[in-house]
């Protein structure tokens, strides 16, 4: 099977500002949910106070999707939402399983807001049957897009700095990965 994974670099400069907030958020969090430490495993901005940040790039991924697959028609439901997961070699932002979007979306966007070093915390796909069929190492600015049927799960970010990838999800009528050809 060919894996239907697009990379694009967007033009979203680095704030350390936000990262700070990030960082905060997911401290609080863990504060709050230590009782559910298991369930734990990544958050939703709900805050507005970088609500432009957040809002360009849900807009870029919609909009990169739209160049990828053609014209999208949003489902009632979608959400313009984004979740974070931060993680570090002490903190691995709770369980790190396999999983994929299959009930929540039809098209997986996550962003590299910050990837600490190189050569860890890949993101590693797998089939159906769970075994690895490609790992990539993500870098700053990137974005991955790729289908909700695809299986995956980060490795731990071996770095005392913290790694953070934001995603999001595309619910639409379209069912876009069936028109594509391998
Ligand atoms: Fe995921």
């Amino acid at each position: 099977m060919e894996l239907q994974l697009y990379k694009r670099k967007l033009n979203l400069p680095y704030n350390s500002l936000i990262y700070e907030y990030l960082i905060d958020c997911h401290f609080q969090n863990l504060k709050e949910d230590a009782k559910y430490k298991d369930a734990y495993y990544n958050f939703l901005v709900s805050d507005k106070k970088f609500f432009d940040f957040f809002d360009t790039l849900y807009e870029q991924f919609y909009q990169q999707s739209v160049k990828i697959f053609g014209q999208l028609t949003l489902m009632p439901d979608n959400r313009r939402s984004c979740w974070i997961q931060v993680s570090n070699k002490y903190d691995i932002g709770g369980k790190q399983l396999i999983h994929n979007h299959i009930q929540s979306s039809i098209i997986n966007g996550v962003y590299y807001f910050c990837v600490p070093e190189k050569n860890t915390g890949k993101i590693v796909f797998c089939d159906r049957y769970e075994n690895i069929i490609s790992k990539y190492q993500p870098s700053e600015n990137t974005l991955l897009i790729f289908p909700n049927y695809l299986n995956h799960y980060p490795e731990v970010c071996d770095s005392e700095l913290f790694r953070i990838a934001i995603n999001m999800e595309i619910l639409c009528e379209e069912d876009v990965w069936m028109t594509k050809t391998y």
